[in-house]
């Protein structure tokens, strides 16, 4: 008699939890869900001690929860100046996107002043974030390869390189492509745009010969 009262028992129990648990799935209710925690032992993210825009606020004299930039307040980050102007890094222009301000087209040529100075830069950064794998030649033969890190790295040399457009090699480098990493959250966009001015010398340089020299050059070399 206990044993069977016992059985039934714990089967009412079995079925009360898994009814209470499955029951109401699905269910919708118009009611406000329990909350199994107090706000101060389990603080959930259903209330959150923060303030909403526009909601007032009694911390501050003035009882508004926006407060406004403090007089003076100079914006943080520095526009670029690029050839047509300064630009700030959120702007939708060639310097930041490589693209056709509005379009989808990759941008000819380099927005930054190619100076000797941006050049020389350029190298740096091109030995420091490009050379292990490309090589410093930019042949694709950088120390990943020698070491069998990587398969196949491209030859920055490729007719096909050569000819992209220097807002498609600057988006190669921001996103990364196949295996080569995203170059955007290590290097400013300055520096990128700098590596690529000097890919293109490091290009040039390759495809160059003695004809390209004055005569007074070519004598030097005789
Ligand atoms: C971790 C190794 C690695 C680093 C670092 C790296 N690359 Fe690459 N890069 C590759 C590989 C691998 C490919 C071939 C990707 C593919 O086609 O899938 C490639 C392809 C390219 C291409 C050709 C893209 C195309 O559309 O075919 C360009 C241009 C390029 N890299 C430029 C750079 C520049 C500039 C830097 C330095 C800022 C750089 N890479 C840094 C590995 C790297």
């Amino acid at each position: 008699m206990r044993i069977i009262i016992s059985i039934l028992l714990i089967g009412a129990a079995v079925g009360a939890a898994a009814f209470g648990i499955l029951g109401f799935q699905g269910k919708m209710s118009r009611k406000p869900p329990v909350e199994l925690y107090s706000d101060r032992m389990f603080p959930g993210m259903d209330r959150q001690p923060k303030l909403r825009p526009q909601e007032p606020n009694h911390f501050f004299a003035n009882g508004v929860s926006s407060q406004l930039p403090v007089a003076g307040t100079i914006a943080r980050g520095e526009p670029i100046q690029t050839t047509d102007g300064a630009v700030y890094s959120f702007e939708d222009s060639p310097v930041n996107t490589g693209h056709v301000t509005g379009t989808t087209n990759f941008v000819e040529l380099n927005p930054l002043p190619v100076t000797d100075e941006f050049i020389q830069h350029g190298r740096e950064r091109f030995d420091i974030y490009c050379a292990p794998c490309h090589g410093k030649l930019g042949d694709g033969n950088g120390i990943t390869k020698k070491i069998g890190a990587m398969a196949a790295v491209a030859n920055l040399h490729d007719k096909r390189i050569v000819q992209m457009t220097d807002g498609e090699i600057f988006n190669t480098v921001t996103h990364g492509k196949g295996l080569m990493g995203a170059a955007g959250p290590l290097m400013t966009t300055p520096d990128r745009w700098a590596t690529i001015a000097y890919l293109r010398a490091l290009q040039l340089s390759w495809l160059g010969s003695t004809n390209d020299l004055t005569a007074e050059q070519k004598a030097a070399l005789k």
